[in-house]
């Protein structure tokens, strides 16, 4: 099962993106918006092998992107400067907050603190629930909303069976997901591009 919205592929270039408002959006409502960039494998990409390049530079502080790399969602978050702060209050709530459990498949050395991310504002990380491979939601927004609690900070909910995920990928305590979602190997190679699949350690 996935979230991703088939009808915004661009089947040709295989390049295609969902864009969901996050914490930021006014009136508390996340909207999914068809955003459509440049995804198509550079030379450096297709030297990689399977490494896909996002242009990041439309993302705002509380959206999130969509790309497939190696049949996979991979998901960009922007984490806006709030949600990067609040990270690290929730520890305590989470099952593996330093990223400790199946360290060596879930993420990369350079990922293991507590956004889970190179830089603290962008989040990347496979959307696909270490539990039994479902594509978790986007509970961007915080506050109390269906099947959350009511003082919920942002994340993801797997509709499966329930495994909760923090804005850094991070599972809750208690849930059935045995590991904090995958971050991808990855690296930046500007300010507003990403390869997603090679990083300086492959
Ligand atoms: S597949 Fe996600 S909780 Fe079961």
């Amino acid at each position: 099962m996935s979230d991703i919205p088939t009808d915004s592929v661009d089947q040709s270039r295989r390049t295609w993106v969902a864009i969901t408002a996050g914490a930021g959006a006014i009136g508390g409502v996340a909207v999914a918006v068809p955003f459509i960039s440049t995804f198509a494998p550079s030379e450096r990409a297709k030297a990689a092998g399977s490494a896909v390049e996002a242009d990041i530079s439309a993302l705002k502080p509380g959206e999130k992107l969509t790309l497939e790399w190696r049949g996979k969602p991979v998901w960009i978050v922007r984490r806006t400067p709030e949600q990067v702060a609040g990270l690290k209050k929730l520890d305590p709530q989470l099952a593996d907050p330093d990223s400790k459990r199946n360290a060596d498949a879930t993420t990369p050395v350079y990922a293991r603190n507590t956004g889970r991310s190179i830089k603290p504002e962008f989040l990347v990380a496979v959307g696909i629930c270490p539990h039994l491979g479902c594509s978790p939601s986007d509970k961007l927004e915080a506050g109390a909303q269906p099947s959350l609690p009511d003082d919920w900070p942002g994340g993801f909910l797997c509709p499966c069976h329930g495994s909760t995920f923090d804005l850094a990928g991070r599972v809750y305590k208690n849930k059935p997901s045995p590991d904090n979602l995958e971050v991808p190997p990855h690296m930046f190679l500007s300010d507003t591009r990403l390869l997603i699949g090679e990083d300086k350690q492959a």
